[in-house]
């Protein structure tokens, strides 16, 4: 996809910490991934310059956004990706607003008649909680995967680390390692899609 030979894994980070929980995980994945040979980049989009869209419906004629700003290199990064881990914290009870500032601008993926221009794009969330109850959002998780899908993505897995407020994630090995794993996972080169919706990782239970 890359054009290069090896698999591109791309993370967006939406945690104003550069280097808080949702930092770690999706580092984790992009490790993972790494050991496989694949090419990685992360952005923490707390530090990008991402304006709000501003609703002009330009990108649904030619898939371009009109705003000279850091989405555009984005754009070219998701594009360029063979998958994406996008992470955010969760922040009253909904993604951060960087994230949703990214999600917004990504409507330059829709064309006019709502179809994708993203082909089945792979997908992972990631997602940390200061409540420990795993459950707790989950509604929301599948709600915002669905929206992934509804862009153009096939979310292959979601990772949710509750109670990073009492314990970080530096201090779970085995989530940190799942992760990992999972990052070897999506940078196989013969990766099946799932082309359905999971709310939580199968591979991190209850961690
Ligand atoms: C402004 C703000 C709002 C938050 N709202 C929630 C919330 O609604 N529910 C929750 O479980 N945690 C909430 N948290 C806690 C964060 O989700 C949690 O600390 C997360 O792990 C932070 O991720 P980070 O270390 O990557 O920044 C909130 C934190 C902040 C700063």
């Amino acid at each position: 996809m890359n054009g290069g030979c090896s698999i591109k894994v791309l993370g967006l980070v939406g945690s104003p910490k550069l280097d808080g929980n949702t930092s770690r995980l999706v580092s984790a994945i992009l490790e993972g991934a790494a050991e496989n040979g694949a090419e990685t980049v992360i952005y923490n989009l707390a530090s990008l310059d991402i304006k709000g869209c501003d609703a002009c419906h330009k990108c649904q004629e030619h898939g371009c956004c009109v705003i000279d700003d850091d989405m555009q290199e984005l754009y070219t990064e998701i594009r360029t990706a063979d998958a994406v881990v996008i992470g955010s914290p969760v922040y009253m009870w909904q993604i951060t607003a960087q994230t949703k500032l990214l999600i917004d601008r990504m409507t330059a993926f829709l064309r006019s008649d709502f179809s994708s221009r993203l082909d089945n794009k792979k997908l992972v969330l990631v997602f940390t909680q200061g409540i420990p109850d795993r459950d707790a959002f989950k509604p929301y998780f599948e709600y915002t995967a669905g929206l992934f899908y509804y862009l153009g993505f096939d979310v292959l897995d979601t990772i949710i680390a509750a109670g990073t407020d009492n314990l970080e994630v530096t201090s779970r090995p085995r989530l940190l390692e799942k992760s990992r794993d999972l990052g070897k996972l999506i940078s196989a080169s013969n990766l099946p899609g799932t082309r359905y919706r999971r709310a939580e990782s199968s591979l991190t239970p209850s961690m």
